[in-house]
Protein backbone atom coordinates (compact mmCIF):
# COMPACT_ATOMS: atom_id res chain seq x y z
CA UNK A 1 0.00 0.00 0.00
CA UNK A 2 1.25 3.46 -0.77
CA UNK A 3 3.16 5.44 2.23
CA UNK A 4 3.52 2.13 4.40
CA UNK A 5 6.82 1.69 5.61
CA UNK A 6 8.12 -1.52 5.08
CA UNK A 7 8.80 -2.01 8.67
CA UNK A 8 9.08 -0.59 11.78
CA UNK A 9 13.23 0.11 10.90
CA UNK A 10 12.72 2.42 8.25
CA UNK A 11 10.73 4.64 10.94
CA UNK A 12 14.39 5.11 12.53
CA UNK A 13 15.91 8.82 11.48
CA UNK A 14 14.19 12.01 10.33
CA UNK A 15 13.78 13.18 13.83
CA UNK A 16 12.63 16.53 14.24
CA UNK A 17 14.86 20.00 15.02
CA UNK A 18 12.86 22.47 17.22
CA UNK A 19 13.69 25.90 18.06
CA UNK A 20 13.78 26.57 21.85
CA UNK A 21 11.14 29.30 22.77
CA UNK A 22 12.00 29.82 26.63
CA UNK A 23 14.96 28.22 27.53
CA UNK A 24 18.39 30.42 26.75
CA UNK A 25 16.36 33.28 25.04
CA UNK A 26 18.91 35.46 27.33
CA UNK A 27 22.06 34.02 24.92
CA UNK A 28 23.36 35.51 22.47
CA UNK A 29 22.72 32.48 20.24
CA UNK A 30 20.03 30.59 18.91
CA UNK A 31 18.70 26.99 20.63
CA UNK A 32 17.34 24.26 18.45
CA UNK A 33 16.82 20.58 19.64
CA UNK A 34 17.08 17.45 17.73
CA UNK A 35 14.69 15.14 19.55
CA UNK A 36 15.77 11.79 19.08
CA UNK A 37 12.96 10.51 21.14
CA UNK A 38 11.05 10.08 17.74
CA UNK A 39 12.34 7.13 16.96
CA UNK A 40 10.40 4.06 17.72
CA UNK A 41 12.60 2.67 20.33
CA UNK A 42 12.46 6.69 21.70
CA UNK A 43 16.37 6.85 21.14
CA UNK A 44 19.08 7.78 19.44
CA UNK A 45 20.80 4.57 19.75
CA UNK A 46 18.22 2.87 17.51
CA UNK A 47 20.47 4.13 14.65
CA UNK A 48 23.24 2.29 15.77
CA UNK A 49 21.59 -0.83 16.36
CA UNK A 50 20.18 -1.43 12.73
CA UNK A 51 23.85 -0.64 11.36
CA UNK A 52 25.77 -2.57 13.96
CA UNK A 53 23.48 -5.49 12.88
CA UNK A 54 23.86 -5.54 9.65
CA UNK A 55 27.76 -4.85 8.92
CA UNK A 56 27.95 -8.26 11.26
CA UNK A 57 25.91 -9.84 9.16
CA UNK A 58 28.37 -8.76 5.82
CA UNK A 59 31.13 -9.79 7.48
CA UNK A 60 29.40 -13.02 8.50
CA UNK A 61 30.48 -11.90 12.33
CA UNK A 62 26.31 -12.52 13.04
CA UNK A 63 24.62 -15.60 11.68
CA UNK A 64 21.48 -16.56 11.41
CA UNK A 65 19.95 -18.08 14.09
CA UNK A 66 22.79 -15.88 16.71
CA UNK A 67 22.22 -14.38 19.67
CA UNK A 68 23.32 -10.68 20.11
CA UNK A 69 25.22 -9.93 23.22
CA UNK A 70 25.50 -5.86 24.11
CA UNK A 71 26.62 -4.19 27.27
CA UNK A 72 24.23 -0.99 27.61
CA UNK A 73 22.72 1.38 29.78
CA UNK A 74 19.99 0.65 27.87
CA UNK A 75 19.24 2.68 25.15
CA UNK A 76 21.76 0.72 22.90
CA UNK A 77 19.42 -2.79 24.09
CA UNK A 78 16.20 -1.22 22.60
CA UNK A 79 18.03 -0.11 19.32
CA UNK A 80 19.23 -3.75 19.10
CA UNK A 81 16.82 -5.21 20.08
CA UNK A 82 13.77 -3.74 17.27
CA UNK A 83 16.21 -4.67 14.69
CA UNK A 84 16.68 -8.58 16.31
CA UNK A 85 12.95 -8.80 16.47
CA UNK A 86 12.75 -7.78 12.61
CA UNK A 87 15.62 -10.14 11.40
CA UNK A 88 14.69 -13.19 13.57
CA UNK A 89 17.87 -12.86 16.21
CA UNK A 90 17.83 -13.35 20.57
CA UNK A 91 18.94 -10.56 22.55
CA UNK A 92 20.85 -11.03 26.02
CA UNK A 93 22.20 -7.65 27.44
CA UNK A 94 24.08 -6.96 30.30
CA UNK A 95 23.27 -3.69 32.26
CA UNK A 96 24.80 -1.53 35.05
CA UNK A 97 22.38 -1.65 37.70
CA UNK A 98 21.94 1.52 38.52
CA UNK A 99 19.73 1.82 35.45
CA UNK A 100 16.31 2.50 35.78
CA UNK A 101 13.66 -0.50 36.26
CA UNK A 102 11.61 1.28 33.03
CA UNK A 103 14.82 0.48 30.79
CA UNK A 104 15.11 -3.24 32.52
CA UNK A 105 11.32 -3.56 31.95
CA UNK A 106 11.50 -2.08 28.19
CA UNK A 107 14.55 -4.71 26.91
CA UNK A 108 12.71 -8.03 28.74
CA UNK A 109 9.30 -6.51 26.72
CA UNK A 110 11.42 -7.04 23.69
CA UNK A 111 11.87 -10.61 24.75
CA UNK A 112 15.47 -9.93 25.99
CA UNK A 113 17.17 -12.21 28.66
CA UNK A 114 18.99 -9.16 31.02
CA UNK A 115 21.39 -9.46 33.55
CA UNK A 116 22.42 -6.26 35.96
CA UNK A 117 25.81 -6.08 37.03
CA UNK A 118 27.34 -4.06 39.78
CA UNK A 119 28.47 -0.22 38.56
CA UNK A 120 30.63 1.21 40.80
CA UNK A 121 33.52 -1.48 39.76
CA UNK A 122 36.39 -1.02 37.44
CA UNK A 123 35.83 -1.65 33.63
CA UNK A 124 37.75 -4.50 34.21
CA UNK A 125 36.71 -6.15 36.98
CA UNK A 126 34.92 -10.16 36.07
CA UNK A 127 31.89 -8.74 37.85
CA UNK A 128 31.57 -5.14 35.55
CA UNK A 129 28.90 -5.35 32.62
CA UNK A 130 31.44 -4.77 30.30
CA UNK A 131 33.45 -8.52 31.59
CA UNK A 132 30.57 -10.29 31.97
CA UNK A 133 29.29 -9.28 28.09
CA UNK A 134 32.95 -10.53 27.45
CA UNK A 135 32.54 -13.90 28.80
CA UNK A 136 29.02 -14.75 27.64
CA UNK A 137 30.33 -13.70 24.35
CA UNK A 138 32.58 -16.86 24.88
CA UNK A 139 30.21 -18.98 26.19
CA UNK A 140 27.19 -18.78 24.15
CA UNK A 141 27.38 -20.68 21.00
CA UNK A 142 26.68 -18.41 17.49
CA UNK A 143 26.40 -14.76 19.56
CA UNK A 144 28.30 -12.03 18.36
CA UNK A 145 29.09 -9.68 21.28
CA UNK A 146 28.35 -5.88 19.34
CA UNK A 147 30.61 -4.07 21.88
CA UNK A 148 29.51 -0.33 20.68
CA UNK A 149 32.40 1.31 22.97
CA UNK A 150 34.85 -0.85 20.14
CA UNK A 151 32.52 -1.15 17.30
CA UNK A 152 33.76 1.58 14.20
CA UNK A 153 30.15 1.01 13.20
CA UNK A 154 28.79 2.95 15.81
CA UNK A 155 30.02 6.42 14.71
CA UNK A 156 29.36 4.91 11.13
CA UNK A 157 25.84 4.99 11.82
CA UNK A 158 25.92 9.04 12.44
CA UNK A 159 28.31 9.20 9.81
CA UNK A 160 26.06 8.00 7.25
CA UNK A 161 22.84 9.08 9.00
CA UNK A 162 22.61 11.72 11.86
CA UNK A 163 25.23 13.88 10.05
CA UNK A 164 23.43 14.09 6.46
CA UNK A 165 20.43 14.21 7.92
CA UNK A 166 21.53 17.43 10.20
CA UNK A 167 23.07 18.74 7.34
CA UNK A 168 20.00 18.84 4.92
CA UNK A 169 17.23 19.49 7.66
CA UNK A 170 19.26 22.74 8.52
CA UNK A 171 20.22 23.38 5.07
CA UNK A 172 24.13 24.02 6.35
CA UNK A 173 23.27 26.71 8.61
CA UNK A 174 23.71 24.74 11.67
CA UNK A 175 27.17 26.29 13.09
CA UNK A 176 27.87 24.19 16.64
CA UNK A 177 26.48 20.69 18.18
CA UNK A 178 26.31 20.45 21.64
CA UNK A 179 26.01 16.71 22.51
CA UNK A 180 26.22 14.41 25.41
CA UNK A 181 29.39 11.94 25.57
CA UNK A 182 28.55 8.05 25.52
CA UNK A 183 30.71 6.20 23.88
CA UNK A 184 31.27 8.96 21.67
CA UNK A 185 30.07 7.68 18.49
CA UNK A 186 26.89 9.91 17.89
CA UNK A 187 29.94 13.11 18.20
CA UNK A 188 32.32 11.26 16.27
CA UNK A 189 30.12 10.35 13.43
CA UNK A 190 28.40 13.33 13.08
CA UNK A 191 31.11 15.70 13.95
CA UNK A 192 33.66 13.96 11.30
CA UNK A 193 31.10 14.28 8.08
CA UNK A 194 29.73 17.70 9.13
CA UNK A 195 33.50 19.06 9.44
CA UNK A 196 34.03 17.37 5.55
CA UNK A 197 31.07 19.85 4.44
CA UNK A 198 32.06 22.99 6.52
CA UNK A 199 35.48 22.23 8.73
CA UNK A 200 34.08 25.56 10.71
CA UNK A 201 31.33 23.78 12.42
CA UNK A 202 31.98 23.32 15.91
CA UNK A 203 31.30 19.96 17.65
CA UNK A 204 31.04 20.30 21.60
CA UNK A 205 30.74 17.23 23.87
CA UNK A 206 29.25 17.44 27.03
CA UNK A 207 30.49 15.32 29.83
CA UNK A 208 29.08 14.21 33.31
CA UNK A 209 31.31 15.47 36.81
CA UNK A 210 33.03 11.84 37.85
CA UNK A 211 33.49 10.82 34.01
CA UNK A 212 36.85 11.09 32.66
CA UNK A 213 36.40 12.81 29.08
CA UNK A 214 36.70 16.23 30.15
CA UNK A 215 40.36 15.97 31.46
CA UNK A 216 41.88 14.11 28.71
CA UNK A 217 40.58 16.59 26.72
CA UNK A 218 41.84 19.65 28.44
CA UNK A 219 44.98 18.32 29.81
CA UNK A 220 45.19 14.73 28.85
CA UNK A 221 44.82 13.63 32.27
CA UNK A 222 41.48 11.86 32.81
CA UNK A 223 39.00 13.91 35.15
CA UNK A 224 38.47 11.79 38.72
CA UNK A 225 36.78 9.46 38.13
CA UNK A 226 33.58 8.61 40.23
CA UNK A 227 29.97 7.41 40.01
CA UNK A 228 27.30 9.78 39.08
CA UNK A 229 23.32 9.82 38.16
CA UNK A 230 23.34 11.19 35.32
CA UNK A 231 22.85 8.02 32.42
CA UNK A 232 23.86 7.17 28.84
CA UNK A 233 27.31 9.41 28.56
CA UNK A 234 30.43 9.77 30.82
CA UNK A 235 32.67 6.89 30.70
CA UNK A 236 35.68 5.74 33.02
CA UNK A 237 37.88 4.17 30.33
CA UNK A 238 38.47 5.69 26.27
CA UNK A 239 36.25 3.83 23.77
CA UNK A 240 37.84 3.16 20.58
CA UNK A 241 34.49 4.86 19.17
CA UNK A 242 35.21 8.11 20.34
CA UNK A 243 38.13 8.50 18.08
CA UNK A 244 40.11 9.90 20.15
CA UNK A 245 37.61 12.85 20.92
CA UNK A 246 39.54 13.81 17.36
CA UNK A 247 36.18 15.59 16.14
CA UNK A 248 35.96 17.40 19.49
CA UNK A 249 36.38 21.43 19.66
CA UNK A 250 35.10 21.90 23.51
CA UNK A 251 33.84 19.81 26.18
CA UNK A 252 32.21 21.33 29.22
CA UNK A 253 31.32 19.51 32.22
CA UNK A 254 27.62 19.11 33.95
CA UNK A 255 27.05 18.11 37.47
CA UNK A 256 24.26 15.65 37.80
CA UNK A 257 22.44 18.57 39.85
CA UNK A 258 22.38 20.65 36.48
CA UNK A 259 21.40 18.38 34.23
CA UNK A 260 18.40 17.03 36.36
CA UNK A 261 17.10 20.61 36.72
CA UNK A 262 17.45 21.42 33.15
CA UNK A 263 15.94 18.24 32.83
CA UNK A 264 12.81 18.82 34.49
CA UNK A 265 12.65 22.80 33.18
CA UNK A 266 12.63 21.34 29.63
CA UNK A 267 9.33 19.52 29.76
CA UNK A 268 8.00 22.21 31.69
CA UNK A 269 9.15 25.32 30.09
CA UNK A 270 9.53 23.65 25.99
CA UNK A 271 6.60 20.55 26.52
CA UNK A 272 9.77 18.28 25.85
CA UNK A 273 10.00 15.30 27.97
CA UNK A 274 13.53 13.77 27.87
CA UNK A 275 15.82 12.03 30.13
CA UNK A 276 18.84 13.02 32.58
CA UNK A 277 21.74 12.71 29.90
CA UNK A 278 19.55 15.54 27.66
CA UNK A 279 18.90 18.17 30.33
CA UNK A 280 23.14 17.37 30.98
CA UNK A 281 23.62 18.43 26.99
CA UNK A 282 21.13 21.89 27.73
CA UNK A 283 23.28 22.70 30.67
CA UNK A 284 26.48 22.05 28.53
CA UNK A 285 24.82 24.16 25.76
CA UNK A 286 23.45 27.07 28.18
CA UNK A 287 27.17 27.28 29.37
CA UNK A 288 28.77 27.18 25.84
CA UNK A 289 26.19 29.82 24.87
CA UNK A 290 27.21 32.44 27.15
CA UNK A 291 30.59 33.14 24.95
CA UNK A 292 28.78 31.89 21.62
CA UNK A 293 28.67 34.58 18.80
CA UNK A 294 25.43 36.76 17.79
CA UNK A 295 23.16 34.39 15.92
CA UNK A 296 25.25 31.55 16.35
CA UNK A 297 23.02 28.47 15.72
CA UNK A 298 23.66 26.13 18.23
CA UNK A 299 21.72 23.08 17.75
CA UNK A 300 22.00 20.51 20.71
CA UNK A 301 21.39 16.38 20.81
CA UNK A 302 18.28 15.53 22.65
CA UNK A 303 19.15 11.58 22.65
CA UNK A 304 16.06 10.04 24.40
CA UNK A 305 12.57 10.24 26.24
CA UNK A 306 11.54 10.90 29.37
CA UNK A 307 9.31 8.18 29.92
CA UNK A 308 12.62 5.64 30.72
CA UNK A 309 12.73 7.99 33.53
CA UNK A 310 9.72 8.56 35.72
CA UNK A 311 10.54 6.54 38.73
CA UNK A 312 13.61 8.52 38.82
CA UNK A 313 14.49 12.29 37.39
CA UNK A 314 10.24 12.62 37.46
CA UNK A 315 10.00 10.81 41.17
CA UNK A 316 10.23 13.23 43.96
CA UNK A 317 11.16 10.45 46.43
CA UNK A 318 14.37 9.47 44.25
CA UNK A 319 15.19 13.08 43.42
CA UNK A 320 14.82 13.98 47.18
CA UNK A 321 17.35 10.79 48.29
CA UNK A 322 19.47 11.78 45.67
CA UNK A 323 19.92 15.57 46.63
CA UNK A 324 18.35 16.52 43.34
CA UNK A 325 14.66 17.93 45.03
CA UNK A 326 14.00 21.05 43.30
CA UNK A 327 14.12 23.39 46.50
CA UNK A 328 11.00 24.07 47.71
CA UNK A 329 12.05 27.33 49.63
CA UNK A 330 14.25 29.66 46.48
CA UNK A 331 17.08 31.73 47.93
CA UNK A 332 19.98 31.44 51.19
CA UNK A 333 20.01 32.51 54.50
CA UNK A 334 21.43 35.61 53.30
CA UNK A 335 17.89 36.72 52.64
CA UNK A 336 16.56 36.32 56.33
CA UNK A 337 20.03 38.02 57.83
CA UNK A 338 19.18 41.55 54.95
CA UNK A 339 15.36 41.16 55.63
CA UNK A 340 16.65 41.75 59.46
CA UNK A 341 19.18 44.31 58.75
CA UNK A 342 22.43 43.73 58.96
CA UNK A 343 23.78 45.32 62.51
CA UNK A 344 24.24 42.29 64.45
CA UNK A 345 24.63 42.67 68.10
CA UNK A 346 27.04 40.99 70.20
CA UNK A 347 28.63 40.64 73.31
CA UNK A 348 32.04 40.23 74.79
CA UNK A 349 32.51 37.43 77.72
CA UNK A 350 33.03 39.64 80.34
CA UNK A 351 30.04 41.39 79.79
CA UNK A 352 28.10 41.79 83.17
CA UNK A 353 24.67 39.69 82.86
CA UNK A 354 22.43 42.66 83.61
CA UNK A 355 24.14 44.68 81.02
CA UNK A 356 23.16 42.10 78.09
CA UNK A 357 19.40 41.63 79.27
CA UNK A 358 19.54 45.50 78.93
CA UNK A 359 20.41 45.13 75.54
CA UNK A 360 18.47 42.59 74.80
CA UNK A 361 15.54 44.89 75.82
CA UNK A 362 16.77 47.79 74.18
CA UNK A 363 17.06 46.00 70.97
CA UNK A 364 14.17 43.34 71.13
CA UNK A 365 16.02 40.29 70.73
CA UNK A 366 16.18 37.29 72.52
CA UNK A 367 19.43 36.12 71.78
CA UNK A 368 22.89 37.32 71.74
CA UNK A 369 26.11 35.64 70.33
CA UNK A 370 29.10 36.30 72.39
CA UNK A 371 32.35 36.86 70.77
CA UNK A 372 36.01 36.55 72.49
CA UNK A 373 38.77 37.89 69.61
CA UNK A 374 36.77 37.93 67.20
CA UNK A 375 35.86 34.48 67.90
CA UNK A 376 32.02 33.16 68.69
CA UNK A 377 32.16 31.28 72.05
CA UNK A 378 28.65 30.85 72.82
CA UNK A 379 25.44 32.72 72.93
CA UNK A 380 23.05 33.90 75.83
CA UNK A 381 19.48 33.11 75.86
CA UNK A 382 16.73 34.93 77.14
CA UNK A 383 15.54 31.83 78.40
CA UNK A 384 18.52 30.71 79.71
CA UNK A 385 18.82 33.93 81.54
CA UNK A 386 15.58 33.67 82.61
CA UNK A 387 16.27 30.25 84.65
CA UNK A 388 19.63 31.12 85.67
CA UNK A 389 18.26 34.16 87.61
CA UNK A 390 15.28 32.20 88.93
CA UNK A 391 17.58 29.46 90.26
CA UNK A 392 20.52 31.85 91.20
CA UNK A 393 22.74 29.80 89.67
CA UNK A 394 23.49 32.76 87.80
CA UNK A 395 23.73 36.65 89.25
CA UNK A 396 23.24 40.09 87.32
CA UNK A 397 26.43 41.37 87.94
CA UNK A 398 28.37 38.14 87.11
CA UNK A 399 29.82 37.82 83.25
CA UNK A 400 27.88 36.07 80.79
CA UNK A 401 30.71 33.40 80.10
CA UNK A 402 29.33 32.05 83.15
CA UNK A 403 25.88 31.18 80.92
CA UNK A 404 26.96 30.75 78.05
CA UNK A 405 25.22 27.89 75.46
CA UNK A 406 26.31 25.83 72.88
CA UNK A 407 23.17 24.67 71.63
CA UNK A 408 22.86 26.61 67.99
CA UNK A 409 24.13 25.58 64.42
CA UNK A 410 26.55 27.55 62.60
CA UNK A 411 25.35 28.22 58.91
CA UNK A 412 27.20 30.31 55.93
CA UNK A 413 25.07 33.13 54.27
CA UNK A 414 24.60 31.23 51.39
CA UNK A 415 22.84 28.27 52.96
CA UNK A 416 19.80 27.11 51.01
CA UNK A 417 16.37 28.15 52.79
CA UNK A 418 15.19 24.84 51.46
CA UNK A 419 17.92 23.09 54.12
CA UNK A 420 16.26 25.36 57.15
CA UNK A 421 13.88 23.79 57.88
CA UNK A 422 15.52 20.51 58.10
CA UNK A 423 17.87 22.75 60.32
CA UNK A 424 15.33 24.05 63.07
CA UNK A 425 13.94 20.27 62.97
CA UNK A 426 17.63 19.58 64.64
CA UNK A 427 17.85 23.38 66.75
CA UNK A 428 16.47 26.00 67.69
CA UNK A 429 18.76 28.40 66.96
CA UNK A 430 21.12 29.40 63.94
CA UNK A 431 24.21 31.37 63.77
CA UNK A 432 25.17 32.92 60.29
CA UNK A 433 28.12 33.85 59.32
CA UNK A 434 29.47 35.78 56.64
CA UNK A 435 33.19 34.23 55.89
CA UNK A 436 34.42 34.74 59.83
CA UNK A 437 32.25 36.98 60.72
CA UNK A 438 29.30 36.47 62.76
CA UNK A 439 26.56 38.04 60.34
CA UNK A 440 23.33 37.06 62.87
CA UNK A 441 21.20 34.69 65.04
CA UNK A 442 18.19 32.75 63.06
CA UNK A 443 15.19 31.36 64.91
CA UNK A 444 12.13 29.91 63.58
CA UNK A 445 10.12 33.13 63.80
CA UNK A 446 12.17 34.68 61.29
CA UNK A 447 12.06 31.86 58.83
CA UNK A 448 8.25 31.55 59.14
CA UNK A 449 7.84 35.67 58.65
CA UNK A 450 10.04 35.25 55.69
CA UNK A 451 7.21 32.53 54.28
CA UNK A 452 4.29 34.32 55.42
CA UNK A 453 5.31 37.72 53.88
CA UNK A 454 6.59 35.33 50.79
CA UNK A 455 2.79 34.27 50.48
CA UNK A 456 1.60 37.97 50.64
CA UNK A 457 3.18 38.97 47.84
C1 LIG B 1 20.56 8.49 27.10
C2 LIG B 1 21.83 8.57 26.34
N1 LIG B 1 22.36 9.75 26.08
C3 LIG B 1 23.53 9.90 25.41
C4 LIG B 1 24.23 8.82 24.98
C5 LIG B 1 25.58 9.03 24.32
O1 LIG B 1 25.66 8.69 23.01
P1 LIG B 1 27.04 8.10 22.47
O2 LIG B 1 27.21 6.78 23.08
O3 LIG B 1 26.88 8.06 20.98
O4 LIG B 1 28.13 9.04 22.88
C6 LIG B 1 23.73 7.56 25.27
C7 LIG B 1 24.50 6.41 24.88
O5 LIG B 1 24.24 5.34 25.34
C8 LIG B 1 22.48 7.44 25.92
O6 LIG B 1 21.94 6.26 26.22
Amino acid sequence: MKGAKKNILETIGDTPIVALTKIGQELPCNLFVKLEYFNPGLSIKDRIGIVMIEEAEKRGDLKPGGTIIESTSGNTGVGLAIAACTKGYRVVFVMPDKVSIEKVANLRAFGAKVITCPTAVEPDDPRSYYSVSKRLATEIPNSFYCNQYQNQDNPLAHYRGTGPEIWEQTGGEVDTIVLGIGTGGTCAGIGKYLKEKNPDIKIVGVDPVGSMYYGVFHGGQPSPVHTYLIEGIGEDFMPASIQELKYLDDVVQAEDSEAYFWTRELVRLEGIFTGSSCGAALAGALKYGKTARKNENVLVILPDSGVKYLSKAYNEDWLRENGLAEPKLAGTVADLITRKGRDVVTASREDKVQDVVHLMHERGISQVPVLAGGELVGIVTESDLLSGLCTSSVDAADAVEKILSTRYVRLPMEEPLDTLVDTFNRSNLAVVFDGERVAGVLTKIDLLTHLTEKIRQ
